[in-house]
């Protein structure tokens, strides 16, 4: 995400500045605050977070980095940005719901977590992605940008549609998803647009199955090739998985109603494959 930001923000001629846990002790509230007042920063983007490699399983064993990464870090940078009156941006997630409100529809963002350590069960994962939305609960001139399943037009092992290409076997979920370029532009325009700080659901509209994508990735490649699915969830976390999976619907009203507006799902995903190049992925199998 953070050179996602950095591509964003040459593009569009912004200075930017990158610290990194290697450069300075970002869990020191005095060394973060020396180097906020030294960059003379005007915004800040917290794209850190633990996550996991190869996928979220690993933040079960890795269980206090991902605390620290995901819940204590946001708490830090929420006091010193208060102190320093500093306006900032912290990269979330939407992994902390599982399915649709009971009404059917997505989840607003004031609703509460329903795949988190305080409504069992979730993956160690999603549970420490809500507990750092808990901190910042009330933060001053701070936004909280809810990221979904990133994907693009580049073909690579972190995209949702190369990942699709590339498993041998597939989980049929329904979810709400985010373009990366578009999630980017969406979260500089809550800052350029100085639209109200808050939590913002920022994915496309709509919401897709994994068969919907599927199917959509035969028609736009035209490729005949069988994809193969997990006969049921449970079989999937049998073979395939340690800790359950957040698949969850977003309602993205809140952004449409400050003027932010993303494509819609289909439309984004469309695109995204017409534009790129797969043949590593579909060469993989
Ligand atoms: N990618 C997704 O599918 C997705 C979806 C929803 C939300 N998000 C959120 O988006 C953010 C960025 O994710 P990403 O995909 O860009 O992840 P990433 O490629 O793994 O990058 C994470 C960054 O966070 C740093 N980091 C990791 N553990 C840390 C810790 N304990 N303390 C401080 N810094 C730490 C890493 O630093 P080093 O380089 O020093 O290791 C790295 O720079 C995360 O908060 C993640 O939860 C991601």
């Amino acid at each position: 995400m953070g050179s996602a930001f950095q591509q964003a923000l040459d593009a569009d001629g912004e200075e930017w500045q990158a610290v990194s846990r290697s450069d300075v002790d970002i869990y020191s509230r005095s060394a973060l605050r020396d180097r906020i007042r030294s960059s003379g920063a005007t915004f800040l983007i917290n794209c850190a977070g633990f996550t996991g490699k190869p996928n979220v399983d690993a933040c079960e064993v890795h269980k206090s980095d991902t605390l620290m990464g995901n819940a204590v870090l946001p708490g830090i940078l929420r006091e010193v940005c208060e102190d320093e009156d500093l306006p900032w941006g912290q990269v979330s997630s939407g992994c902390i719901y599982t399915g649709r409100r009971q009404d059917g529809k997505g989840f607003k963002e004031d609703d509460p977590p329903n795949f988190s350590f305080r409504s069992p069960p979730c993956s160690f994962y999603s549970g420490t992605k809500a507990l750092g939305e808990e901190v910042l609960e009330g933060a001053e001139n701070c936004f909280v940008w809810r990221l979904r399943i990133p994907f693009d037009h580049v073909d690579g092992p972190r995209n949702y549609l190369s990942k699709l290409m590339r498993y041998e076997r597939l989980l049929e979920a329904e979810n709400s998803i985010s373009h990366l370029g578009e999630f980017v532009k969406a979260c500089l325009d809550c800052h350029r647009k100085e639209i109200p700080y808050g939590v913002y659901n920022v994915t496309n509209p709509g919401a897709v199955t994994t068969s919907m994508v599927v199917q959509w990735i035969q028609e736009e490649l035209k490729i005949d090739r069988p994809f193969d699915f997990f006969e049921s969830e449970e079989s999937f976390m049998i073979s395939a998985a340690q800790t359950p999976r957040s698949n969850c619907v977003l309602d993205t009203n809140k952004l449409q109603d400050v003027g932010i507006q993303l494509t819609s799902v289909e439309d984004a995903i469309r695109t995204s494959l017409q534009t790129g190049d797969w043949s590593e992925s579909l060469g993989s199998k």
